[in-house]
């Protein structure tokens, strides 16, 4: 069985070949509600590999992190839409133009596929960086208008931006570390249940999952720890 609806665990299958990726997925799957591709992965193995976790029934967000001028960042987001990703993400640094042409193109060629359209989530500030609340808001707003369906954000600006921008929002927090978890080169870490507490909808986990000595055994933690008890299998 793969994911669960209540999960709220994101995997990031930083890993370097279309193997390592298929056995992490294949040790973790049970727990995790999507698994984040990469540009490691993408430039290793492409697109073939997306649609071969789709196809396994795996959720997946696209992390390509798109950057550039509007109407090249639309066609990525149209190819990105016909891989059947769930969400992919645009830097929201490139400007609402470019984020509105992302949200537009996803759009119109879910709807020429008739499918459902990938979440447009956008990046305020690299978790690895340090930012103020201020920043990470007005980014967070700026991508609100142009259509965006949420942001990825450092588990300490969630409160925040839930708090400003309401309900509707979705909040992916990378940055996450386990009491147990190294902390790595992460600056603005959290743990999952603050991360959850804090407002975030989705946590991303790499290392603390892919370097656990047993990977299905810390995504079962990790996914125990977010879920309250009545839901946990
Ligand atoms: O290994 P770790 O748990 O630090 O992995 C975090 C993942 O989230 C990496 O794939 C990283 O690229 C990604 N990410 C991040 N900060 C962001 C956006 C994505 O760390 N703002």
């Amino acid at each position: 069985m793969h994911g669960t609806d209540t999960s709220r665990l994101m995997v990031a299958l930083d890993v370097p070949t279309r193997e390592d990726a298929i056995e992490l997925a294949g040790k973790t799957g049970e727990y995790v509600a999507h698994f984040k591709v990469g540009s490691r992965l993408f430039t290793a193995e492409g697109p073939s590999l997306v649609r071969d976790l789709k196809t396994a029934g795996y959720g997946v967000f696209l992390d390509l992190k798109f950057h550039d001028i509007p109407n090249t960042v639309a066609e990525a987001a149209t190819v990105a839409t016909s891989l059947g990703v769930d969400f992919f993400d645009v830097h929201a640094a490139g400007g609402p133009v470019m984020m509105k042409a992302a949200v537009d193109a996803s759009r119109e060629e879910a709807a020429r596929l008739n499918t459902t359209p990938p979440k447009v989530l956008a990046i305020t500030v690299l978790t690895s960086m340090s930012s103020t609340v201020e920043e990470v808001l007005a980014l967070a707003e700026r991508a609100r208008d142009a259509g965006a369906h949420g942001i990825v954000s450092s588990a300490w600006e969630a409160r925040a931006i839930r708090k400003a921008l309401g309900d509707d929002f979705l909040i992916v927090t990378p940055g996450i570390r386990p009491a147990w978890a190294a902390k790595n080169d992460q600056e603005r870490v959290a743990t999952p249940e603050v991360a959850i507490a804090n407002g975030a909808d989705y946590i991303v986990v790499g290392r603390p999952i892919r370097n656990a000595e047993d990977p299905g055994q810390a995504a079962r933690l990790i996914h125990q720890a977010m879920t309250p008890a009545e839901l946990v299998r």
